[in-house]
């Protein structure tokens, strides 16, 4: 563990506990948001060509605990791991002194940096700038653009093709529809388990056309032409906020209620299950698609329900099959449009 630039915007001290916690790896995140990063994180890998049993060298930015080891080289139902554990040269990068030091020790194998993505990163060639759990949102876009500028330059001058996650809070998320109108508030974690106090601090929210105009001036200030973007929803109806209701005290808690399903105790009436789209105002492009998820995910509630009396929950031996069928629901029908608790950008550089 290297010392370098060492303020990072937010302090994660109280956050450790639930980063290790075993409830925070919860049914959502097994059955859904793992496997649909894994997805991107593949997709993106694919689209490097690497030569054949080449390393996969990546540095992961806000790195944390070091979980995206585990999004890298684990296996999940769906996707076979992204690279194989022996082929994953990794360093992780974190702004925070605690999350080096837990991630450090969980990851003996691995590099990690105490330091801030926001100053020098380290200067090895690396193929992956890798980002999970939102740490972009941490900085103000035009941090953004300028730790962008920076990865895109390096990538002009590399030897190999570079992709660049860029993870970041969904501006339009069901979660918060009372804050659509805005791109920077005071976001609180107030999801973590057994934390003593709440993690609180100013975050950017991105729409896909908000993300793409950082990208954009991020490209042309390195002078690259990305030749690949696409962007992923992910967690549409599920986001953690979904149950804490700390934004949105009118929602249904989907992510508990989908928990509750998938672990075969569900007990609140199956009405409960249905989305109503959002009125809040919104770009008709978010409106329409949130009313498109209702008819899809209503459908198979009401498959589910067409037997049983409005305050009678799903029986437990149907529960775990609806869960997978609504959590897939809300994963095909994204379009990356910024309507979800992450946003993610894939983006991929070739070298001049
Ligand atoms: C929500 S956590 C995600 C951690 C990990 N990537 C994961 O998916 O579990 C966000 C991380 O970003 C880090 N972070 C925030 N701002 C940062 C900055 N300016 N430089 C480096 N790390 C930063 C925090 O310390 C925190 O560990």
């Amino acid at each position: 563990m290297t010392s370098a630039a060492t303020t990072s915007a937010t302090s994660y001290k109280s956050a450790q506990a639930h980063y290790l916690s075993p409830k925070r790896r919860d049914p959502v995140k097994r059955l859904m948001e793992e496997p649909a990063s894994r997805a991107v994180l593949t997709r993106a890998v694919t689209k490097l060509d690497l030569p054949a049993e080449a390393p996969l060298r990546v540095l992961d930015l806000g790195s944390g605990t070091g979980d995206g080891i585990h999004l890298l080289t684990a296996t999940d139902d769906t996707n076979p791991p992204v690279i194989a554990g022996n082929r994953l040269d990794y360093v992780g990068l974190d702004g925070d002194a605690d999350m080096v030091r837990t991630a450090s020790s969980l990851h003996p194998s691995a590099a990690f940096i105490h330091a801030d993505m926001r100053g020098e990163l380290p200067d090895n060639d690396f193929d992956l700038y890798l980002s999970c759990g939102v740490p972009y949102s941490h900085l103000t876009p035009s941090e953004t653009i300028d730790v962008l500028t920076g990865i895109f330059t390096r990538a002009r001058t590399a030897q190999r093709r570079t992709a660049v996650i860029v993870d970041v809070l969904g501006r339009f998320s069901i979660e918060w529809t009372p804050q659509w109108q805005h791109h920077q508030w005071d976001y609180a974690m107030t999801f973590f388990h057994d934390a003593p106090e709440r993690v609180q601090s100013p975050m950017t929210f991105y729409s896909c056309s908000d993300l793409t105009a950082v990208i954009a001036a991020a490209a042309r200030a390195a002078n690259v032409r990305p030749r690949h973007l696409d962007f992923t929803d992910r967690s549409v109806l599920v986001g953690r906020h979904t149950t804490t209701r700390t934004f949105n005290a009118d929602i249904q808690p989907y992510r508990q209620l989908i928990n509750d399903l998938a672990e075969g105790t569900p007990a609140t009436p199956w009405r409960r299950l249905r989305f109503e789209p959002p009125t809040a105002k919104a770009p008709s492009a978010i409106t329409q698609f949130f009313r498109d998820l209702s008819s899809r995910w209503n459908a198979q509630v009401d498959r589910a329900g067409a037997h049983l009396a409005p305050h009678q929950p799903v029986p437990g031996t149907q529960g775990p099959l609806l869960a997978r069928t609504l959590l897939e629901c809300e994963r095909r029908a994204q379009q990356g449009l910024g309507a979800a608790h992450s946003l993610i950008a894939t983006i991929v550089i070739d070298p001049a």
